[in-house]
């Protein structure tokens, strides 16, 4: 099974995150969805190890937390971008988070990115250069108004990959710890 661990966003944030999905060339946008905040890539995982990681991220003890947006942005630079992002705040809780979602996931032998946690929710790949158009994207969306949210959980994901693109299913759900 191809796998990743992600927040899910409440539909209300997706369909306004979608409205901001427009006409780049070459722009792959992300389904609306399948909009998501990913915390640990995994890959090819065997049944085996997706076990011992679910039994290693049910021990996982984070508080509930609210994310709110900050800014837009691309990877790797907006000149050659081939990531087009919508970027969240900084929130310890957050951080807490990915860091011991990343030691499980490498407790169970799988690698991880060396590079820091920088959370963003992609909102379009790119195949080719656009680098003027996703200027003028990332000027107009500077200040994103965009709605802060809950997170209560976190979830071990699926991708399949379909003729017609990735599907994401949920395998299983990690709720966090009640604030109160
Ligand atoms: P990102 O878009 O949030 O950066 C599900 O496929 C998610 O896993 C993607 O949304 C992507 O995160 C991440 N992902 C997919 N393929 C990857 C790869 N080869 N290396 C690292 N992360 C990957």
């Amino acid at each position: 099974m191809r796998l990743f661990i992600a927040i899910e966003l409440p539909v209300e944030v997706k369909k306004m995150l979608a409205r901001l999905q427009r006409e780049i060339p070459g722009a792959r946008w992300v389904p609306m969805e399948q909009l998501h905040l990913t915390l640990s890539f995994l890959g090819e995982v065997d049944d085996a190890t997706c076990e011992l990681l679910t039994g290693k991220l049910s021990e996982i003890a984070v508080s509930e937390f609210n994310l709110r947006f900050s800014g837009s942005g691309c990877f790797p630079t907006s000149r050659h971008p081939r990531v087009l992002w919508a970027g969240l705040a900084e929130e310890p809780l957050l951080t807490n988070l990915a860091d011991m979602v990343r030691k499980a996931v490498l407790l169970c032998g799988i690698p991880q990115e060396e590079r820091p946690f920088s959370p963003h929710i992609t909102l379009a790949r790119f195949r080719q250069p656009a680098g003027k158009e996703v200027s003028a994207f990332l000027e107009k969306h500077q200040h994103m108004a965009l709605p802060a949210f809950n997170v209560l959980e976190f979830i071990l994901f699926q991708s399949q990959l379909t003729p017609h693109g990735a599907i994401h299913i949920p395998v299983r759900k990690f709720p966090l710890l009640l604030t109160k």
